[in-house]
């Protein structure tokens, strides 16, 4: 029986501790420890029957990569995008960032695989290099995407940090709903924000909303006018009390107190945030792979 869910994304991100610790430490951009964590990933995908294809680019005066993986099946019209940031800063492995996205969209794409379904829309995931520069390979991917490439992208989901220790459980503002901060999404993030709320909502958690406020890959995105969303379950910033009642965990203290830092392993994963996000995931990969927008 092969390995799935999430016992499967916690090898996934063993082996990219593996990799980090192999190779100085880390998994950054232009160090050997980023090829060898997209090399995994690719095997993984190819071995699964996803198209694959890796995309150079040099926009930092260092040669690094993304990785596109997507379904044979759909209709290459209607294009449905899963993103993750798979580089690390060069402070440490980058585990829970973002070793939880990619290993969870990775999952998500072998357990949808795995099922023998074949999706209406096109599926295709997304793994960028040099996020952590500044979202380089996002930027440079739509940036040089031709025009009528880009129109056909319907949806874009993104996550980075998805197992944080201290967890949070937020998703993309997509309709603006505090009325502050970044304002709405392109229209349509409403109806990701919300599909990806219910499905929290399932698992027994109560979301709270974050501002589209460029801090990840789906920055290029939006800016190009595609609806988009995702989850998040923090950063360096602190949990209020009111979080911690809602939540659990520890009030006052950092959401992911390993953040950036060489603390940021395996041991830096609340498990059980993870598998509620893999859920969170995996149920829009298998509604999104049949209909965006939902009618
Ligand atoms: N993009 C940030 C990083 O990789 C993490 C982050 C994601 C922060 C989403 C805020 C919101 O360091
Ligand atoms: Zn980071
Ligand atoms: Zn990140
Ligand atoms: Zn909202």
């Amino acid at each position: 029986e092969p390995v799935t869910g999430i016992a499967a994304v916690q090898e996934h991100l063993r082996e990219l501790q593996r990799i980090a610790e192999a190779n100085g430490g880390n998994r950054a951009v232009g160090q050997p420890g980023y090829k060898a964590s997209l090399d995994y990933v690719k095997a993984q995908l190819d071995a699964a029957g996803f198209t694959t294809q890796v995309q150079e680019f040099n926009d930092l005066g260092v040669i690094t990569y993304n990785l596109l993986a997507e379904t044979p099946g759909g209709d290459a019209n209607r294009v449905v995008m899963f993103g993750a940031h798979l580089d690390s800063v060069s402070r440490g492995p980058g585990i829970n960032d973002n070793g939880t996205g990619a290993a969870a969209i990775l999952q998500a794409a072998l357990d949808y695989a795995g099922s023998g379904a074949t999706p209406k829309n096109k599926l295709r995931f997304a793994f960028w290099g040099a996020e952590e520069e500044g979202l380089v390979g996002s930027t440079h991917y739509v940036r040089t995407l031709p025009d009528a490439e880009r129109q056909k992208i319907v949806a874009y989901l993104n996550f980075d940090m998805v197992g944080s220790p201290n967890a949070g459980y937020f998703t993309y503002d997509g309709d603006d709903s505090d009325g502050e901060g970044a304002g709405p999404g392109p229209e349509g993030s409403a109806q990701i924000e919300k599909l990806l709320n219910d499905a929290l909502a399932a698992a027994g958690v109560q979301t709270e909303g974050t501002d589209f406020d460029g801090r990840s890959d789906y920055g290029p995105f939006i800016e190009a006018g595609i609806p988009a969303g995702g989850t998040f379950t923090g950063a360096e910033q602190v949990k209020t009390a009111e979080q911690a009642q809602k939540w659990g965990g520890q009030a006052g203290e950092a959401f992911d107190p390993c953040y950036h830092r060489a603390c940021d392993t395996v041991d830096n994963v609340d498990t059980r945030a993870l598998d509620r996000n893999l859920q969170a995931i995996a149920e829009a990969v298998k509604v999104y792979a049949e209909q965006f927008p939902q009618p």
